[in-house]
Parts: structure tokens; C-alpha cells; sequence
């Protein structure tokens, strides 16, 4: 009998999970994770590169993360939900591994360069204080993926460079040390980066999300207030539309119409509201499966950390199997 290929995948506990998330990679993990044997890690390590100062917020959002999950219908028998700062073996990997990366290939990657801008607040204008934590995060991603010889990782498209590094690192430690890891492939969903309100990307640190929790009432006050233009033309065009587009985009991920029908559906409409009113119903209908799932977890979150700690038992087996022959390879199997 063949064994299932390993899947792995993560979430930063910073807050809840939002539409962005969905489209970008939920949907997508949705989908397959049925078919391979699945594990998803809450990456609170990575969470605090750039939380260090707030390590209140990560705790709180570890249980939020899993409840996300599980709210979208993942099977908690069906994948194994583990924390990473549980796996010793990832932060002991992660330093074998920083011999093999150099810092201007660090330097160079493009959302982590992205993020040094966003977060100047922390790093500075400059980045005259970044750390040595956040610069290396992809390196300890690498890590994530590896310990557990992961082959399959549904991310959103700005991880890209993390998968493209980690299997250079592969390479790299399969020259040196022989043949260990296996290299893994991303597996993306076709919306890439979806906006928010303002018509900056989604993000919780920018609050303008629509959460996969958001009650009928958050999403209405959302969405009524949302920028549009005078035109009162439902059609997709991003470069003049931004705002209009952005909501057909909304509406698309949430009633599996194409654009086209999307306008066709509002070619007859009077004014912006029409458009807007239906698409809060969609959402709410959308959303509302999510949100009753979610309030098992919310009234028994027991139940969450049960998952969680249930994952980890059966995670540090195979990260300490997993350990014995990278330390063998590696030449440091002193007392194995
Ligand atoms: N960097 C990912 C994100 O920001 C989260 C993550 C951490 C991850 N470790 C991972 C994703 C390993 C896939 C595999 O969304």
C-alpha cells in the first residue's frame, strides 16, 4: 500500500481569519485536504517575529486561528492541528538550516521585504531595526515544512519565495549531509491577493476585513459603507472601478458567479445600494454555516485545545523520528 503524501500548511495567530484568507488559501485547503495526510500548524514562533512586544495578542489568537479552521469544516480527524512552539525540533532545525541560507538571499525576498516596509513602526524607516528573528523567519518556515518531510503546501501566492527558498535549502542539505528531505511544491489558488474596504490589501492590521465571523450586522455596516463611485455601474474594470470591482470580487468567492454574470445579474439597477444589499445577504448566507460551527468551539473551547494537544503528541513522535536521521546525517548522532 502506498502512504499518503504529507501536506502541511500554517496560520499566524494575529487575528481572526478573514475572506482574504478564504480566497487566498482556506478554500484551497478546503478542497484537498482530504487526500493527503494533513497537518496544520498555528505558527506562533513566526507570529512573534514581528509580535514580540505582544505576546498576549498571539496567545489569544492561537485558539481563534483553530477555531477559523474548524469553522470552515476541516475535520479534526481528518488533519492534525499541532502549535509549532510545541515542536522543539523546528526551532533545532531551523539552526542547522541558517548555515545554508545567506543573508542577502534573505535580503532579498520580496514579502519579507514588503513586510520590513509595512511594519516601520517595529524595524524602523530604514530597517535600521529589523531583526535577526524577522529576517530568518523564512528559514525557520523552512523548517515548518521539512521536520515532517511536508510535499504538499497550500498557501496563499505571496508565500511563494518561502517554498522557493525551502527547497533550496533541500537541495542544498541533500548535497551536503545525502539525500534527507524531500522537496516540497506549493499549491496555490488563482485569487491571489484580495482587497479590503479601502481598496488596500486585506489585512487585519489595516481594519478593513471582513471576517469569516462577522455577524450579519458587521458585515451590513461594512459593506454599506464600502467606496464606490458615482456611476451607479455594476462592471468589473480595476484600473477606473477599483471600489466596484473589489465588491464584484467579494461577490464572486461568495455566489460562484463569473463577472459576467455579475453585471448581467445588475445591469438594470438604479443606484449602488441594490448591488450592496444583495451582496450583504450573500455574505450572510455565505458566512452563516461558518458561524454556527464556530460557536461549538466558542462555548466549549475546550474542545480547541483538546485538538491541539492531542496533535502534538502524535507530532513530537515524528519529529523525534524524523530528528534521528537528519542528526545521522548530519554527522552530530553522538549517543543515538
Ligand atoms: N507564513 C505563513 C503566512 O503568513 C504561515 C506559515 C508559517 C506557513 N509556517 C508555514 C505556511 C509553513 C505554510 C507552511 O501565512
Amino acid at each position: 500500500m502506498m502512504s499518503k503524501k504529507i501536506l502541511l500548511t500554517g496560520d499566524r495567530p494575529t487575528g481572526k481569519l478573514h475572506l482574504g484568507h478564504y480566497a487566498g488559501s482556506l478554500k484551497k485547503r478546503l478542497e484537498i485536504y482530504e487526500q493527503y495526510e494533513s497537518y496544520i500548524m498555528v505558527a506562533d514562533v513566526q507570529a512573534l517575529t514581528d509580535n514580540f512586544n505582544n505576546p498576549q495578542k498571539v496567545r489569544d489568537n492561537v485558539f481563534e486561528v483553530v477555531a477559523d479552521n474548524l469553522a470552515i469544516g476541516i475535520d479534526p480527524n481528518k488533519a492534525t492541528f499541532f502549535i509549532q512552539s510545541e515542536i522543539p525540533q523546528i526551532a533545532e532545525l531551523t539552526v542547522f538550516f541558517s548555515n545554508l541560507v545567506t543573508i542577502s538571499e534573505l535580503k532579498r525576498n520580496p514579502t519579507v521585504k514588503t513586510e520590513i516596509k509595512e511594519k516601520e513602526r517595529i524595524f524602523g524607516h530604514e530597517g535600521e531595526h529589523l531583526t535577526f528573528g524577522f529576517l530568518g523567519y523564512p528559514v525557520s518556515q523552512a523548517a515548518d515544512i521539512t521536520f515532517i518531510n511536508a510535499e504538499v503546501v497550500p498557501v496563499g501566492e505571496d508565500q511563494k519565495p518561502m517554498l522557493e527558498l525551502t527547497r533550496q535549502i533541500v537541495r542544498k542539505f541533500n548535497n551536503l549531509y545525502g539525500q534527507t528531505f524531500k522537496e516540497p511544491k506549493e499549491v496555490l489558488d488563482n485569487i491571489s491577493r484580495l482587497q479590503g474596504l479601502d481598496g488596500k490589501k486585506m489585512s487585519k492590521s489595516l481594519n478593513n476585513a471582513i471576517y469569516l465571523s462577522d455577524s450579519r450586522e458587521e458585515i451590513e455596516k461594512k459593506i454599506r459603507k464600502a467606496v464606490t463611485d458615482s456611476e451607479n455601474k455594476v462592471y468589473f474594470d480595476p484600473e477606473k472601478k477599483p471600489g466596484v470591482s473589489n465588491l464584484m470580487t467579494y461577490y464572486q468567492i461568495v455566489s460562484g458567479k463569473s463577472y459576467n454574470e455579475i453585471e448581467d445579474e445588475f445591469k438594470d439597477i438604479k443606484y449602488y445600494i441594490e448591488f450592496k444589499e444583495k451582496l450583504i445577504d450573500k455574505l450572510d448566507h455565505f458566512l452563516k454555516p461558518f458561524r454556527e460551527r464556530r460557536r461549538e468551539f466558542e462555548n466549549n473551547p475546550e474542545k480547541v485545545w483538546k485538538v491541539l494537544r492531542e496533535g502534538k503528541e502524535k507530532v513530537l513522535k515524528k519529529a523525534e523520528e524524523n530528528m534521528k536521521i537528519i542528526r545521522k546525517n548530519m554527522k552530530i548522532d553522538y549517543f543515538l
